[in-house]
């Protein structure tokens, strides 16, 4: 993958993680994980698993735990538990496993979606790194979460190869200025 190749994700190995209590208990059927994977499949990546979890924090960590640690996964998608419910716990359980921090992505996808709905304002969603795997957590509603993967789709080729990267990517940008 390269990043001029910015349609396909060819190559890209996603986990899709829900955080739902009434998912988890089977009350409620994955409307937003089914659509997200046949997204990201249609795109050309490989989803390695699809996951309901409780909205418990030390399930959510130690699920991204297990999965970033495996080696197999270079993207965590989580959907759900990022509102202001006493449930919502998906960001905090995200934080205590990520070891570098992304708040670029997070905050593009809040300033995109706020031109669609204020109430963009009231996921507390977060991104990082754990290795060499990405975790980004998303809303939970199937509306939300194709909102935020239109702002994430177009740079996830960049992000995932400077991810695998040890010398440095081309990012392609221009210089500001003229030197000399
Ligand atoms: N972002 C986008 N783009 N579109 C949406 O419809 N819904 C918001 C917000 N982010 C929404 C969105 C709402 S209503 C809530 S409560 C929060 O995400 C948190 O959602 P969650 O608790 O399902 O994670």
């Amino acid at each position: 993958m390269t990043s001029s190749d910015s349609s396909s994700l060819a190559e890209l190995r996603v986990a899709i993680l829900v955080a739902s209590d009434k998912g988890a208990r089977g009350e409620r059927a994955d409307q937003s994980g089914l659509e997200l994977q046949a997204d990201l499949e249609g795109k050309g990546a490989r989803v390695t698993e699809r996951i309901i979890v409780a909205d418990d924090q030390s399930t959510i960590s130690e699920a991204l735990i297990r999965i970033c640690d495996s080696g197999e996964v270079d993207l965590v998608l989580t959907c759900g538990g990022t509102g202001f419910t006493s449930r919502d716990v998906t960001p905090e359980a995200t934080s205590h496993v990520v070891e570098r921090p992304v708040p670029g992505i997070p905050e593009a996808m809040r300033a995109a979606s706020l031109s669609i709905t204020p109430k963009a304002m009231l996921s507390r969603g977060t991104a990082g790194i754990r290795g060499r795997t990405l975790i980004v957590n998303l809303p939970g509603s199937p509306k939300a979460v194709r909102e935020n993967m239109a702002v994430l789709f177009p740079v996830l080729p960049h992000a995932m190869e400077t991810l695998r990267s040890t010398t440095g990517v081309d990012c392609g940008a221009a210089p500001s200025r003229p030197e000399g």
